[in-house]
């Protein structure tokens, strides 16, 4: 394939540089980020005892930094639960019970789908989207071939891969958890822009971003791309402009986090600019 045929991705080039030790995001020992809950899911729902998980996330975490370089895969981010620590998440559960769909874009290795598959969630309701499959891994990491049912599709949010076309309108809850802040202003407006041609009245996009209660462009010395920081009020500026450029209407609820209080750990952040921390947000069509 000559460079002109490559296909043009929208994802930043530094993810997919391997190389550890040029990144100041690939931390060694991530067992810390074990915590109870993920420790429980892999015992009960991976049956994986507890004495073998810590070199069995490890081991999963190098497959996955063999697939990209994203700096939540270097610091085990992903192995603290998320979504479900969202005050909605028993709306989002009691919704796909009842047979609403959901979409995590972004999925990486699918941790929270499995999270809702273990909270009694019907997995065929569930889909997860990445631009590059770390789904084999997901399997591995969860060992659940056997019965984890949702359906994954590989491709850019921002095509028009036809798998993707089929869920445009038709989707209940769509997660977009670490995925914006990889972007400027107007790229996240772009992308939410896409968002929402798969959702109708009623739905939720839910999920968290690096944010900074100081909102800003930041172009990290690591990472060398510009991208926004949001703090609550630039958050609901942002949907108040998307919901202008798309003709919908957005109520949006958001809030800021600590690191400490995600979970992870303060020096997670060090290698970003001061004050960052995390914008969690539900943003709901009306
Ligand atoms: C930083 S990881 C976050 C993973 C997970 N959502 C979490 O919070 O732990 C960002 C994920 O978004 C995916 N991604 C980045 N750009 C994307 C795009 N344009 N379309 C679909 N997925 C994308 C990446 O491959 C990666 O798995």
């Amino acid at each position: 394939m000559s460079a002109q045929d490559k296909p043009q991705y929208s994802e930043p080039v530094y993810t997919t540089a391997v190389d550890r030790a040029r990144y100041p995001f690939y931390i060694p020992n991530i067992e810390k980020k074990l915590v109870p809950e993920t420790r429980e899911l892999l015992e009960k729902y991976s049956h994986i005892p507890l004495e073998q998980q810590s070199e069995h996330v490890h081991k999963i975490r190098d497959q996955a930094w063999q697939i990209r370089a994203y700096p939540c895969t270097g610091v085990g981010a992903w192995l603290v639960p998320q979504l479900c620590k969202l005050p909605i998440y028993p709306e989002i559960l009691r919704r796909v019970n009842a047979g609403e769909t959901f979409v995590d874009i972004g999925c990486f290795v699918g941790h929270d789908l499995r999270r809702l598959a273990y909270d009694g969630a019907p997995s065929n309701n569930l889909y997860g989207v990445d631009i590059v499959s770390h789904w084999d891994v997901g399997y591995e990491m969860f060992r659940d071939h056997d019965r984890f049912r949702a359906t994954f599709i590989e491709a850019d949010i921002l095509s028009d891969a036809p798998a993707l076309m089929l869920l445009k309108g038709k989707i209940d809850i769509l997660s977009v958890t670490q995925v914006l802040h990889q972007w400027d202003w107007d790229a996240q407006v772009k992308v939410a822009k896409v968002l929402t041609t798969f959702t109708k009245p009623g739905s939720l996009i839910v999920g968290n971003q690096i944010g900074n209660p100081n909102a800003q462009e930041v172009t990290l010395k690591s990472v060398s791309v510009p991208m926004w920081r949001h703090n609550p009020a630039s958050f609901e500026k942002f949907w108040a402009q998307v919901g202008n450029e798309t003709g919908t209407k957005w109520e949006v609820q958001c809030w800021m986090r600590s690191f400490q209080e995600m979970s992870w750990d303060s020096k997670d952040g060090a290698w970003m600019e001061e004050g960052v921390g995390i914008i969690e947000f539900v943003v709901k069509q009306v």
